[in-house]
């Protein structure tokens, strides 16, 4: 896993909404563990923020146009590290 590219990739792109590992939008649908045990669908897990960023969700964008596979995952991966952590 490239977590560096991950946090580059989610600094650039993802830190407007989820700073911190926040949710500017939707205030309860924070990027951490118990939050995306709650509200990600597919559970939580890597393929299942994978799923989210690429087709995206409500009022979030999705991110396979702007994205590359590597750079989704790397993200994903980051994600998942940073909530399993509580590293945020
Ligand atoms: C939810 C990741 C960019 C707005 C989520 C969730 C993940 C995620 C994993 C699920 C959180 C949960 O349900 O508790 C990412 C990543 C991004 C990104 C990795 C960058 C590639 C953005 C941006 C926005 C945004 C830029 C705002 C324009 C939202 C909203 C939700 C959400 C509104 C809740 C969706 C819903 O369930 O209705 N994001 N996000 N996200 N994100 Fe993002």
């Amino acid at each position: 896993a490239d977590l560096a590219l991950g946090a580059q990739i989610f600094n650039g792109n993802c830190a407007a909404c989820h700073q911190g590992g926040r949710n500017a939008v939707i205030a309860e649908k924070t990027l951490d563990k118990a939050a995306l045990e709650q509200y990600l669908d597919g559970g939580f897990n890597v393929q299942a923020i994978i799923y989210q960023v690429e087709n995206g969700k409500g009022a979030m964008p999705a991110w396979s146009d702007r994205l590359s596979e590597e750079e989704i995952q790397a993200v994903a991966e980051y994600v998942y590290k940073q909530a399993s952590e509580a590293a945020w």
